[in-house]
């Protein structure tokens, strides 16, 4: 297993549209055991393949709390089958877009259909956190970030802001 490099906004990478997975080999369950390790090690409660540069239909996501069980969930080439009336409010934040934080609506539930690490087709209901992280997911999947949810001038400004960390690193004197 290994840490990969978290991409973040502006790459153009993050617009693409990944692609569906034909067979779960030993590149695929590498690539979801780093997708887990990189999401853990960042402190991140979903992570998309796309975001550390594999154009891949693959999510992973742990919403549990730091005092519970770890509950890793992988979910290849999943789709919203349907989705509630009902919506709920979330802050977001996003491992490729830094120190930004969006309060996006999206529906309470969802229902998706995916495969399983073990090669199985599922459809299951999702709730609350889980419903919205999955949603989340799922847009990496399509090229589309929290950002994208706010006007042109926002979005230039959070990339500018970004940017600008990018050039300024921390100063430090050891
Ligand atoms: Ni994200």
């Amino acid at each position: 297993m290994s840490i990969r490099e978290i991409i973040t906004v502006p790459d153009e990478i993050l617009k693409k549209i990944s692609k569906p997975i034909e067979k779960i080999g030993v590149n695929e369950k590498k690539l979801i055991k780093d997708l887990f390790e990189t999401m853990y090690n960042s402190k991140g409660i979903g992570l998309a393949a796309v975001q550390v540069g594999i154009l891949k239909r693959v999510l992973v996501v742990d919403v549990s709390s730091k005092d519970e069980e770890k509950k890793p969930m992988c979910f290849i080439n999943p789709t919203i089958r349907k989705v509630s009336d009902e919506m709920a409010v979330y802050e977001e934040g996003c491992l490729s877009i830094p120190e930004t934080f969006i309060e996006i609506q999206r529906p309470k539930i969802c229902e998706i259909e995916y495969i399983d690490i073990e090669g199985k087709i599922k459809i299951e209901e999702f709730d609350g956190l889980l419903s919205t992280c999955i949603q989340h997911e799922i847009n990496h999947l399509d090229g589309k970030l929290i950002i994208d949810h706010l006007s042109k001038l926002k979005r230039d400004l959070i990339v500018k802001k970004i940017l600008k960390i990018k050039k300024n690193p921390d100063r430090i004197l050891v």
